[in-house]
């Protein structure tokens, strides 16, 4: 069954919402098949699918060709896209514009914007314009450089009043979730007690309403470095490398394509050739 904005609200509080990210319909139909609730075509594809060493240089139209994959392979999950850096800090005007687009070359259900305080005004008019909003607060990579690196966030009171005064102005601006990244499991735990909308933990602890992992990092294929709150559940970078090298030896060795593989043609036909 299709999951909707409805599906998220209703599990607060009584069962833990589960999300992953995809970037491509190949993944998006495997992990629909799993009865997840959300796939987040996260800006992360800039890095665990382009190579970039951050996600800033993503661009609305890398968001928009990645997301629409995701929707193609999507059944039942509900598919929430990232809006990139710089697509939503500039003006309303340009958000609604860019959100825009987004939702209608995609398809997609929802977006998610970074930010708290600053972002109120494009919230609001997301979501006036009937275009559901999923929050982002903590460790927002879009803010490395302002944070000095990929660092945890509400450690210290000032930054703790901060993350839980913009989770309260974003769930009154109309915000329907919001994802906690990188922050004390504590602070997590307060934030989701004192909110109506469900948080969605990535390196928050276990007491958000749900969880969302990079699926890359899940089974580890992208290992460049590895977050504290990652778990790989399985190996498959070491399952895919023996593939690989199994292909290259049988290649060079005349053992693959086999007969079965091949494609036949009638021996008459092939003599008028010669
Ligand atoms: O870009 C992303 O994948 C994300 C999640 C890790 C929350 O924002």
């Amino acid at each position: 069954m299709k999951k909707t904005i409805n599906t998220f609200l209703n599990k607060k509080g009584k069962e833990k919402i589960c999300m992953l990210t995809a970037y491509d319909y190949s993944m998006a139909k495997l992990i629909d098949k799993s009865d997840i609730d959300g796939i987040l075509v996260g800006d992360s594809l800039g890095m665990v699918c382009l190579g970039y060493e951050n996600t800033l240089s993503v661009t609305v139209e890398d968001m928009i060709h990645h997301g629409s994959a995701v929707v193609r392979g999507a059944k039942d999950a509900m598919v929430i896209i990232d809006m990139p850096f710089m697509s939503y800090e500039i003006s309303v005007e340009k958000a609604l514009v860019n959100a825009g687009r987004i939702i209608k070359e995609t398809g997609a259900t929802a977006l998610k914007l970074e930010g708290g305080l600053e972002i109120i005004p494009q919230v609001e008019a997301l979501v006036k314009a009937k275009i559901p909003v999923m929050g982002h607060l903590g460790l927002t990579p879009q803010s490395i450089n302002m944070f000095g690196g990929f660092k945890v966030q509400g450690k210290d009171a000032q930054s703790a009043e901060s993350i839980l005064e913009s989770a309260l102005a974003l769930e009154k601006a109309g915000a329907f979730a919001l994802v906690l990244e990188c922050i004390p499991a504590k602070l997590a735990e307060l934030i989701t007690s004192k909110l109506s909308i469900p948080t969605i933990g990535i390196g928050a602890g276990k007491e958000c309403d749900g969880q969302i992992l990079v699926w890359q990092d899940l089974v580890n294929l992208f290992n460049d470095f590895t977050p504290k709150f990652v778990k790989n559940y399985a190996n498959v970078s070491d399952i895919m490398t023996r593939a690989f090298e199994t292909y290259i030896k049988e290649v060079r060795e005349g053992v693959f394509p086999e007969v079965k593989h091949t494609f036949s043609i009638k021996d008459e036909l092939l003599e008028k050739l010669y």
